[in-house]
Order: C-alpha cells, then structure tokens, then sequence
C-alpha cells in the first residue's frame, strides 16, 4: 500500500484553502471492505492536512481547512432526541469510525499546530448524480428494472433527509462564515422511517412511469439486516441557523420528484453507472436476484 505522502499539487497550485469532501461513503461497502476506508479516509485525510501544513507553514492565519462529514460519527439514536455538535462520539460500522477518526485528526492539527479547520457533520444527503448503492438511486434504478427492493430488516429505521443543494449551500456558508475550531451540524429536519421513504417513491415512480398506482410495491422484498445497523439519526442544526443564518430551503415534496425526474431523464447516466464493477457488487451483495 502506497502511504507516499505527494505534496505535488500544493506545491503547484499554492492552495489556500481545501474543501475535503472526499471519501468512501456507503456503510455496506464499509462492512465488506473495512482497510479501504481507513486508508481513504484515515490515511487520506492525513495526508491532506500534512500537505496544507507543509505548504502553510510559514502563515496560517489566511487559510482554511474545511473537513466535510456526516452525523453517523456520532452513533445511534432512540425514538426521541437529536444529535448537537457536543454530543459524544459513537460511531458502530468501520465507514462511520473512520469518518470519527478523520474528524479527530482535524481538531488535532487544529489545536497541536494552529491549522484553521473547521468541521461539518451531516445527515443523509438525496438528489441526482448519487451512485445507486445509495438507497434512493438504487431502489429508483431497482423500480425502473422491475428488480426486488432490499429492505434491510423491517425497514424501521429512521434516517433525515437532505436535498443536496442545500448541503452545498450549507458548505459555502460554513466554509466562508464558519469560525475555526468548531464544527458545525447540518440536518434537513425531515425525519423519514425507511419504508414509509420507500412506499413515497413508489407512488411518485409509479406515477412518473405511468403505472398504475401501487404497481411496484410488490417489489418490497424484506431481506436481512445490516450488521451493526443505526436505528436512528436526527440533527439538531440550531448552531447552524442561529449562529450563521442556514436552513433548508427545498421542501422535501418538491426534492424528492427533482430527483426522480433527474434519474428518469438521465437513463443514460444510469446505465453507464451500473454497468461493469457495479454488476459484481450488486451481486455480492444483494445475489443475483
Ligand atoms: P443508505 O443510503 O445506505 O445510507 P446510511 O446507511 O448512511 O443511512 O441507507 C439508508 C437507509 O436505508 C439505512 O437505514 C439502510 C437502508 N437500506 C435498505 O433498507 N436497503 C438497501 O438496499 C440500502 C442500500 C439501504
């Protein structure tokens, strides 16, 4: 494995502020392949921040570090209560733990070297361009296909949906208001349990295709669950709102078919995306069904 840390680009570019947005993100992947996420995640996102530390050694003050995660860090909720920026971490699956990890690794520069970093934290993101081992694009891809709709467990859980324009509206004010040293968490307000989220596409697919209604809901097909599996995530983005002035502004009704319209009118995308590799995961994952 190649822990060669390439300050190349920061050398060239003279970068004066990262936007670390990448990562491996899907949780099933994480359960499969654990070592992936810790070098992308762990070990990338120390090699980044040594790489913004070499080049900003000399002065600091006018550079940002902006350090992009999700609310999984911070574990599992019952029926009732929201995640705040201090509530301790508890991540359960090796996708949340190294997203914990980085995280930790940003405040440490922060406080240990003087790295003006900032944090964001959050909740599931929906909209187009989002690869279909996501639930939204996969059971849209899967509904499209006439393919079974996995359902992991009883489909209780319960997740906060977020159309992802508005994160990037989130990052851009954080990333030019936020103050160093904190975080700051993103939410969409819009608590869904899974198969109520579920039985939502159905209706709006159904009627974009110009099926009956109620056609594809005999593709619900219970499958076991995911190991280790969040019951429930909900953030409290009152720092957020108060302190800098964000909150959503895509209603979810309106969301939801944008993003179904998107994937409809981009089969060809689709098509491309799940071709090659995508084919091998899926069956691993979820068999040949
Ligand atoms: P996912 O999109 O993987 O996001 P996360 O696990 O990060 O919240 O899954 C959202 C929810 O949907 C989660 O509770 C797991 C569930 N899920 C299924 O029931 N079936 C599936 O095939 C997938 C991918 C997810």
């Amino acid at each position: 494995m190649d822990l060669v840390i390439k300050f190349n680009l920061f050398q060239q570019y003279q970068f004066e502020a990262v936007i670390h947005l990448a990562a491996e993100s899907h949780v099933d992947r994480s359960i499969a392949s654990p070592l992936d996420f810790i070098y992308t995640n762990i070990v990338g996102t120390a090699n980044l921040l040594n790489a913004a530390r070499a080049i900003w050694a000399d002065n600091m003050n006018d550079k940002r570090f902006y350090h992009i995660s999700t609310d999984e860090v911070y574990g599992a909720l019952g029926a009732t209560g929201a995640f705040v920026e201090t509530t301790p971490y508890a991540p359960h699956s090796p996708y949340s733990a190294s997203k914990a990890s980085s995280d930790h690794l940003v405040r440490a520069y922060h406080d240990t070297f003087g790295m003006p970093n900032v944090i964001s934290n959050c909740s599931n993101n929906y909209g187009p361009n989002q690869f279909p081992e996501k639930l939204i694009p996969l059971f849209i891809n899967n509904i499209l296909h006439n393919k079974p709709l996995p359902v992991y467990g009883q489909g209780l859980n319960v997740r906060d949906w977020l159309y992802v324009e508005d994160h990037a509206k989130a990052i851009d004010v954080i990333f030019h208001k936020g103050k160093n040293g904190e975080t700051y968490n993103i939410g969409g307000n819009n608590e869904w349990k899974n198969i109520d989220l579920i039985k939502n596409l159905i209706q709006i697919m159904d009627e974009e295709l110009g099926r009956p209604e109620g056609t594809s809901l005999a593709l619900i097909t219970y499958v076991k669950d995911r190991a280790g599996h969040d019951l429930r995530y909900a953030i409290d983005a009152t720092k957020l709102k108060t302190e800098l002035g964000w909150e959503p502004s895509i209603k979810f009704t309106e969301g939801f078919r944008l993003t179904v319209k998107w994937y409809l009118n981009n089969e060809q995308w689709l098509k491309n995306v799940t071709s090659g590799n995508y084919q091998k995961y899926y069956e691993a994952m979820y068999g040949n069904r």
